[in-house]
């Protein structure tokens, strides 16, 4: 029997702690956000710990265990003792390079809490809590010290138990196809295993978001049930058998949750996960300019072109140079190309060993496009489909970056396509090991990319990524990335992305950042299959959906169908100054307003499920006294994703911040608005 008895020094602190906030006996610290909207208490209980969240005085998250299952010493949850705790305070305000939103204040109270084993190792790790008004993080940090060198770890102990009944926005983790499920509405308490950001609501109607940040050298945490809404912290594996190996000293990624009263400030609350994240360690990174692109793509998915070279081969110069063309006379300033190198002719999906990212094939002459693209001012965007042979890929990055830098191409699309689990890597015996691609070594892959892409000034946008836990304010060059089923679904799936996707998607997984989710598909054409939107609503997603490289996904001979649609697709921008939400339930529809960063233009971006909906939208968001002509791209009378998609009008009117505007979304449907500043 291990001795079970109360720490010392939580024992002197209990009266005291009785006196001033004490309904739990165990409490031997705690702290305020600086509004005092929510507090973190830590408890120890005859010597295991634990965290709870409260919200205004009320639980949050009950008593939730915190420890870890390591190799060196065992178990990491008892016998703990509190050594000492010191708190501090922030209140900063920071420069993005680009985003959402140019500045972003960081105001936060933190708690740091020393724990010690009272017996034999007598291992030792601090929790560092983060709280702000709108959310917390927090995170293990484990010191130097004498007899543990190096932590393996089976498993993270960490617990989340939500108190009130809730419903669940949320997607199944561990599963064979990564982050591309459509996203499940249930009950809390029937959830099996989910990724993050998981999406709750309670019945009293706090909306709270579970996720982390600054995932490095650590592996994905997965969420999995362990009783009623009592979750637990699922490490992705790792092929060594045990789920992350570090050298001390070394911190986990936080652990975060966002906790607001409404589906609008839960989104706004994002800015936690990039306010616990490091700072850019990139320097400036002006050489990255957020921008729209066109590419060699939707035509690959509907098949109307192939990847592999022959008579279907899309990366022709021929047909590259008419995407150039496009591009130019439409002021897109990328060209993505896919199908541009050798590897494709045979089973890429999941093998990827004759993949070559430093040669074209021989119909596609290289470097007469990147000459002629830059004499037209546009510049071509490179794509690396690993077909997850990683190291394979490593091998030739270096390379591979150097070839697209001389070539003017400053942004490249990776891709991992395999199954979950199947990223395949050399180990040091030089035998080909699989691993997930959200385990410690893919998490780590990641950055080593980053690295080695920012040494030629080019920037990332991952499609079958690692999720994103807000790294992007570290390394400035990863832009955007895939983590969700994109508009390519839409293409091919069955089922298809049906019209509730993008409302759930914006609670959900963009909390997480930017995501590549290639909009404009104004042809609204799968293959074989219609696209469940109305054309405005393909519109309204480039305010809604951001992604600092934002795709006119569809052929340019669609494009020249719908010019009066196509003239928001050329204005919109890429790039923010200001971000509002204002106004959405999760899964139904969403509001957002942004102003661009380049000039005093609003955009508004609305798009709802599979109900209409009437909307009164006050444009209190516009400067007062100011003039701005409001140029609408609306749903049509009688529109309906299913039978009348594209009735769509666009109209002008003078308004001012005093002005109401009502949009009336079409089932399925949508509308962008430019606010044109006078
Ligand atoms: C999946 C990506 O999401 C898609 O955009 C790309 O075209 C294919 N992989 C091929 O790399
Ligand atoms: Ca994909």
């Amino acid at each position: 029997m291990p001795c079970l008895r109360l720490p010392r020094l939580a024992l002197l602190l209990l009266p005291a702690l009785f006196a001033s906030f004490g309904a739990h006996a165990g409490t031997v610290a705690h702290v305020d956000s600086p509004g005092k909207v929510l507090r973190v208490e830590l408890d120890l209980s005859e010597g295991r710990l634990a965290y709870r969240v409260l919200r205004l005085g009320e639980p949050v998250i009950d008593d939730s265990r915190l420890g870890f299952r390591l190799r060196e010493g065992g178990t990491l949850e008892r016998n703990l003792s509190l050594v000492s705790t010191d708190t501090a305070s922030a209140d900063t305000t920071w420069e993005q390079p680009w985003g959402e939103n140019r500045f972003v204040r960081d105001r936060h109270q933190e708690l740091r809490a020393r724990f010690a084993e009272t017996i034999a190792p007598h291992r030792r790790f601090d929790i560092v809590v983060r709280v702000f008004d709108d959310g917390l993080g927090f995170r293990y940090e484990f010191p130097e010290q004498p007899g543990l060198a190096r932590a393996t770890i089976d498993d993270e102990l960490t617990e989340f138990a939500v108190h009130a009944p809730a419903t669940a926005w949320w997607i199944p983790a561990g599963e064979w196809n990564r982050y591309e499920y459509l996203y499940q509405r249930t009950p809390l308490d029937a959830v099996t295993q989910a990724h993050t950001p998981m999406t709750v609501r309670t019945a009293d109607g706090l909306h709270i978001a579970f996720h982390e940040a600054a995932l490095v050298d650590y592996a994905g945490m997965w969420l999995r049930r362990a009783e009623g809404q009592r979750f637990r912290a699922q490490l992705a594996p790792a092929s060594e058998g045990w789920k992350v190996r570090r050298t001390l000293p070394f911190a986990t990624p936080w652990r975060t949750l966002q906790i607001a009263d409404s589906a609008a400030a839960l989104y706004a609350a994002s800015d936690i996960t990039l306010n616990l994240n490091a700072p850019n360690r990139l320097g400036d990174v002006g050489w990255f300019k957020p921008a729209k692109y066109v590419g060699i793509w939707w035509s690959l998915h509907l098949e109307q072109e192939s990847w592999a070279t022959g008579r279907k081969h899309g990366a022709t110069t021929a047909n590259t140079k008419r995407y150039i063309d496009f591009a130019a006379e439409h002021g897109f300033r990328g060209v993505l190309v896919e199908g541009w190198n050798p590897g494709w002719d045979g089973q890429w999906f999941g093998n990827g060993y004759d993949f070559d990212f430093t040669r074209a094939t021989p119909d596609f002459d290289i470097e007469a496009l990147s000459a002629y693209a830059a004499s037209r001012g546009v510049h071509l965007i490179g794509h690396h489909e690993t077909g997850c042979a990683v190291s394979h890929y490593e091998d030739q990055m270096e390379a591979a970056f150097a070839l697209d830098a001389r070539l003017g191409i400053d942004v490249v699309k990776t891709g991992y396509v395999c199954d979950a689990g199947q990223i395949e890597r050399r180990d040091a015996n030089g035998d080909i090991v699989r691993e997930w691609h959200d385990g410690q070594w893919n998490a780590n892959h990641h950055l080593r990319v980053l690295e080695a892409a920012a040494r030629h000034r080019v920037a990332i946008n991952s499609h079958e990524p690692i999720k994103d836990t807000g790294l992007r304010r570290t390394y400035p060059n990863w832009v955007s990335r895939e983590g969700a089923r994109g508009m390519e679904y839409a293409a091919w799936a069955r089922p298809t992305n049906p019209p509730e996707h993008e409302a759930n998607l914006v609670f959900t997984r963009m909390l997480s950042g930017p995501m590549d989710y290639t909009p404009g598909i104004l042809s609204l054409q799968g293959r074989g299959q219609p696209i469940q939107t109305t054309l405005a609503k393909q519109l309204a997603l480039y305010v809604v959906i951001y992604s600092p490289v934002q795709m006119a996904a569809d052929l340019p001979e669609n494009y020249e169908k719908h010019l009066d649609a196509l003239r928001f697709i050329e204005d919109v921008p890429a790039d923010w100054a200001q971000t509002r939400v204002v106004d959405g339930e999760v899964g139904d529809f969403v509001t957002f307003a942004r102003k661009d960063r380049a000039s005093e233009d609003w955009y508004l971006g609305s798009v709802t499920d599979e109900q209409g909906r009437v909307l009164q939208v006050p444009l209190s968001f516009l400067e007062p006294g100011r003039r701005y002509t409001a140029q609408r791209y609306r749903d049509g009378d009688g529109a309906h994703w299913r039978d009348n998609p594209t009735a769509f009008v666009r109209e002008e009117r003078d308004v001012t911040s005093a002005d109401t505007l009502t949009l009336k979304l079409a089932p399925g449907g949508g509308e962008a608005i430019r606010f044109v500043a006078h």
